[in-house]
């Protein structure tokens, strides 16, 4: 193949390139999987309704999020340990995303400190991804670091008191690669360096007992916006709020936790709707494989989507240049969603773009 059509031609290039224990415990989800393949089948049962002669001679995806521009409404989702796929990992990573104006959240696990993120793109947007673990000073000096790091948001992922069970790592005894390590951590806590097993690892790190006080204890830390990942319920949509939450993001951690969970996108309206309620922007990650995913999400309540897989892909296709190729394709689809749909500027993407149930049979 020559050239990637669409996000799908880069995950097929990508399953060639990497270990095949990689590729699953990568590709893969909790369980049976029905909630992974739920994630980007809820978007196929959503038919958009047009309207026509808006004038779209020019078609402006930007939007404003936390104070931030972002080039369209798209952000990298965070997920663990990019050098699994590239060795420039995050590098190539956060690069990509600056030169195409779009902002990264950068994992707790990452494989680059958070400093060394910042110093190689000194003009990205890159939010932290933490988690509440046990020890609350390695949560705490995370944090701190990415002040002194020049990031601009922290995301608080509340959904994995523990790691979901997923049968193809079980079955494939699946460990890190040699050598990999989360450099972020080790930084803070030489005893985690070792993270080869990613269930023990899990296990010793993350705090079961987690409540909402422990939420609004991290909203006080810093002087940063605070983003709550992992919500799927109106409730707990406004227990965030309530917590000092400033974002919300609906996700189902890439359906990697509990298998038969609501899809993503089918939790998104209720959420929205408190998110609305309360004055803060909501945001959606899981199973977004294409620029009419982010339109559809956006028309049913999303400020932005994140993306997660997709960025892997591409990262493993061509390291940089491949992340490069998968945000443009993902930008250059949605200008083409947005414009062929009548919308020539983000805020005119609304509900009126859903068709009605009853005029199309998914
Ligand atoms: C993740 N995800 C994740 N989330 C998080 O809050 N912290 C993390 O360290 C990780 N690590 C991680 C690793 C890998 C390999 C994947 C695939 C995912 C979940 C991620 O942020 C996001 O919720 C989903 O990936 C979004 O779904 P899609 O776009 O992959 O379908």
């Amino acid at each position: 193949m020559h050239r990637f059509a669409c996000v799908r031609d880069y995950e097929e290039a990508a399953r060639g390139r990497l270990r095949p224990d990689v590729w699953d415990f990568m590709a893969g989800g909790a369980g049976e999987e029905i909630t992974l393949r739920d994630n980007t089948a809820a978007f196929g049962r959503v038919r958009v309704w047009p309207r026509v002669l808006t004038g779209v001679g020019h078609v402006d995806t930007t939007v404003e999020l936390l104070g931030q521009v972002w080039s369209a409404p798209i952000g990298i989702a965070p997920m663990a340990l990019h050098e699994m796929c590239h060795s420039d990992a995050e590098i190539a990573t956060v690069r990509a995303a600056t030169a195409v104006g779009l902002p990264t959240v950068l994992s707790a696990f990452s494989s680059v400190a958070v400093e060394d993120v910042t110093a190689a793109s000194p003009h990205a947007n890159v939010w932290q991804q933490v988690y509440i673990f046990k020890d609350r000073q390695v949560t705490a000096s995370m944090a701190e670091r990415a002040v002194v790091s020049g990031v601009r948001a922290l995301v608080v992922t509340v959904d994995s008191p523990w790691m979901g069970r997923r049968h193809r790592d079980i079955r494939d005894g699946f460990r890190f690669p040699d050598g990999l390590r989360s450099a972020n951590l080790s930084a803070s806590l030489s005893q985690w360096a070792d993270i080869s097993d990613p269930v023990l690892h899990s296990r010793s790190a993350m705090d079961p007992s987690l409540t909402w006080t422990d939420v609004e204890w991290l909203a006080g830390l810093t002087g940063l916006p605070l983003v709550v990942k992992g919500i799927l319920a109106p409730d707990d949509a406004e227990r965030a709020l309530e917590a000092g939450a400033d974002a919300i993001i609906v996700s189902n951690h890439g359906a990697r936790q509990l298998d038969r969970t609501t899809a993503a996108l089918d939790a998104l309206p209720d959420v929205a709707a408190v998110a609305r309620a309360g004055g803060v922007p909501v945001l959606l990650d899981g199973g977004v494989r294409s620029g009419t995913d982010v339109l559809i999400a956006m028309a049913l309540g999303a400020a932005a989507v994140l993306v997660g897989r997709p960025v892997l892909y591409g990262l493993a296709v061509a390291g940089e240049a491949g992340v490069h190729g998968v945000l443009t394709l993902l930008v250059d689809e949605l200008r083409d969603a947005m414009g062929l749909t009548g919308c020539s500027v983000t805020p005119q993407v609304g509900p009126e773009l859903i068709a009605p149930a009853g005029l199309f049979h998914p």
